[in-house]
């Protein structure tokens, strides 16, 4: 079983994505023994709650970023972390961090890397005028929103989209795409060459998971 801590800033739609795909019996390989968040008031952290999941808080205003790093590690291996999750996390983490947990870190983003990093993917991918955004899930290297890609997911950019009405067709597949994302790690199936991710073999019920959540 693979022990899961999701890091958290906001609203945690897509750690609730997690949440429910354990629930339902697709992602069987893993459990969220710990979620934190850097926001006292992130609604992630009543979800957690809610999920019956240790929620966290940590500080990170008016202290040394190293210092708040340090403190997330402690957690996370108190919990005995093995796959830490970046789900809405709105930090950068230092390289100490990284280092803590080389190869063990996931991201979400939400265009299509490298295209419209950073903390504002949907503002500027309209700003741009690109036809086509998306999400990428990566691991996480030194660099922000720069480690190997392990799935992208493209979704048309609509005339008169907004910030919003993006961001909602694309949440719709960050939540498909984020459970299958991880339970290929879990299963192993994950092989990173340099900057490029190999999937060993894809994993069946996917489909027939979308298909029930639909009926919902
Ligand atoms: C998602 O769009 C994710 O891609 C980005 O932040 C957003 C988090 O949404 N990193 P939520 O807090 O999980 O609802």
């Amino acid at each position: 079983m693979l022990n899961l801590g999701v890091l958290v800033s906001g609203r945690g739609s897509d750690l609730q994505s997690i949440i429910d795909a354990i629930k339902e019996g697709y992602l069987t390989e893993a459990k969220i023994v710990v979620v934190i968040s850097n926001k006292a008031d992130s609604y992630a952290l009543e979800r957690a709650e809610k999920a019956k999941i240790p929620a966290i808080f940590i500080e990170f205003r008016k202290r040394q970023r190293l210092d708040f790093d340090k403190d997330m590690i402690e957690v996370l291996n108190k919990y005995k972390v093995d796959l830490v999750v970046m789900a809405g996390f709105m930090r950068l983490v230092t390289p100490e961090f990284v280092a803590a947990f080389k190869g063990r870190i996931i991201n979400i983003h939400p265009a299509l890397l490298p295209s419209f990093p950073g903390t504002h993917g949907h503002r500027d991918a309209l700003a741009w005028g690109v036809k086509v955004s998306g999400c990428t899930i990566h691991f996480l290297d030194e660099q922000m929103d720069h480690g190997p890609i392990i799935i992208q997911k493209a979704v048309e950019v609509l005339q008169n989209d907004t910030e919003e009405t993006l961001s909602e067709r694309i949440l719709v597949h960050e939540h498909d795409q984020l459970p299958k994302a991880i339970k290929l790690y879990a299963k192993g199936l994950l092989d990173v060459r340099d900057r490029k991710v190999f999937i060993k073999k894809e994993i069946p019920g996917f489909k027939e998971w979308l298909a029930s959540k639909k009926k919902k």
